[in-house]
């Protein structure tokens, strides 16, 4: 039999990343000491108690089909960490739980759009939003955030690229790639914009609030705008800062509606979250607020000394992030010339596998996330290798042939 990909599947781009990740795994097999600052994972074990109470869920038979929308001690989990963190009451028939919230993403444009439906993805964006988009049908309409307006989504922007056909904006502060949070006055701005476009929902990514520097604190866009309640869908998870990549748990609260199409996708996908994963997270959101403090503090400290010596380096610009645990570097002063090694470094991804072949270090080309010529470096990274790597990075650059 010959296969034929669906066509939903075959016109997506494969992403850079893989290629990157495939290429470093094959240095390392050959015996090359590669650095990788390629991934979105906090370097930090998972809370204690959330693996112990996974570990009391399955010993006390806590391992049926569990509620497709999630199981109620985690609603009321995830209840009490909107009342906490985001001033925010909300009821249970708002809320479900999915496997990460990449998965709340995929819910929700799998529950929404027809084709030809409009999403709005300000870039730098996290390569999800767009591929999701395309492989559903919709079409993803790009809009730059200004690195001179520290990668914030201008009002005015957002404004002009609403269509008729528009049926999503999304919005991720604290930002992947660039760390850019939103205030207040730009909630205030951009929910204004929406007041004016009624027929246009909401996705807030809010999956890093918690890693916020400089004391700023995350505000999310509902309790800024509670009139939007019917359209805002806020898309959060346990994987960033709870340190729980693996467990795979997401969770989103929005309007009934849009949450029961949601369940009714997931109820003919997943069936719903592992149950050791939910009572591990009802632990870990019920838990030690200390742990997440203290691994803010380990990733601001890096922060500083990251974005330090990339400032640090001839050629290299870059913003201070305001929070995530990335940094995204600019190299356009050193597209076009050659690396030590007579490689073309015509774009960020020949930049990033250049830098990785010659250098060992692994990391993520702009163009990844719709906007070049940068590069991300996570710093969720023992100070040891974050040191080894900006050095590394310091003499790569300062190899690349004069122009
Ligand atoms: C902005 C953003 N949203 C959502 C996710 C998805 O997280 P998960 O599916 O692991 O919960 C990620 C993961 O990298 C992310 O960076």
């Amino acid at each position: 039999m010959s296969f034929t990909i669906a066509s939903r599947l075959a016109d997506l781009p494969r992403p850079a990343t893989i290629a990157m990740a495939a290429r470093a795994r094959e240095l390392r097999g050959q015996g090359a000491d590669v650095i990788s600052l390629a991934l979105g994972q906090p370097d930090f074990p998972s809370p204690p108690e959330a693996i112990e109470a996974a570990y009391a869920a399955a010993k006390a038979g806590d391992t049926g089909y569990p509620p497709i929308p999630g199981q109620k001690p985690l609603i009321d989990a995830i209840a009490r960490k909107f009342r906490r963190d985001n001033a925010l009451d909300v009821t249970s028939d708002r809320i479900m739980v999915a496997n990460g919230g990449k998965q709340i993403i995929f819910n929700a444009l799998m529950a929404s759009l027809e084709t030809g439906d409009e999403v709005i993805v300000p870039a730098p964006y996290w390569v999800s939003y767009p591929l999701i988009t395309r492989m559903l049908g919709g079409v993803p309409v790009e809009i730059r955030c200004r690195e001179e307006n520290g990668f914030r989504p201008d009002p005015e922007t957002i404004r002009k690229a609403i269509t008729l056909r528009t049926k999503w904006l999304v919005l991720n502060f604290p930002n992947n790639p660039t760390g850019a949070i939103l205030e207040r006055q730009d909630l205030e701005a951009i929910a204004d914009v929406l007041r004016e476009a009624p027929h246009v929902l909401v996705m807030s990514d809010e999956i890093y609030e918690h890693l916020t520097f400089d004391g700023k604190k995350h505000l999310s866009l509902l309790s800024v705008a509670p009139d939007l309640a019917d359209r805002i869908l806020i898309v959060n998870g346990m994987a960033k800062a709870y340190a729980m990549t693996g467990w795979r748990v997401g969770f989103a609260c929005g309007p009934v509606p849009l949450i029961q199409a949601m369940v009714a996708v997931q109820g003919n996908s997943t069936s719903g979250v592992c149950t050791l994963a939910q009572a591990g997270s009802v632990a870990a959101l019920d838990g030690d607020a200390d742990g997440i403090a203290r691994m803010l503090e380990t990733y601001e400290r890096r922060r500083g000394m990251v974005v330090g010596a990339l400032q640090d380096i001839p050629g290299l610009t870059c913003v201070m992030p305001e929070g995530a645990f990335y940094a995204y570097p600019g190299v356009a002063a050193l597209i076009g010339r050659k690396s030590g090694q007579g490689r073309r470094l015509d774009t960020d991804v020949a930049f990033a596998e250049a830098l990785l072949e010659e250098a060992h270090v692994a990391t993520v080309p702009g163009s990844a996330f719709g906007y070049s010529p940068y590069l991300r470096l996570s710093f969720a990274a023992s100070d040891a290798q974050l040191a080894e790597a900006c050095r590394r990075i310091a003499r790569f650059v300062s190899d690349i042939q004069p122009a």
